[in-house]
C-alpha cells in the first residue's frame, strides 16, 4: 500500500495516516474519524477508509 494515498480529499487524509489512527488504538470507523477527521465532510470516502480498516485490523 502507498501510504502517501489519499483516502480523503475534503480534508486530505491519507492511509499511512488511517494506518497511524489504527496503530494507535482506532477500531471503529467512528474511532478512525474522530482521529484523522477522514469522512467528515462530504462522507464518499467511508467505504474506502472502512476498507483500510478491515484490511488493517
Ligand atoms: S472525501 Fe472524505 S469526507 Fe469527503
Amino acid at each position: 500500500m502507498d501510504p502517501n494515498e489519499t483516502v480523503c480529499f475534503c480534508n486530505d487524509v491519507t492511509r499511512g495516516m488511517i494506518k497511524d489512527a489504527i496503530e494507535s488504538g482506532a477500531k471503529t470507523l467512528e474511532e478512525v474519524q474522530e482521529a484523522t477527521g477522514a469522512g467528515n465532510a462530504c462522507g464518499g470516502c467511508l467505504d474506502d477508509v472502512q476498507a483500510i480498516i478491515d484490511e488493517l485490523s
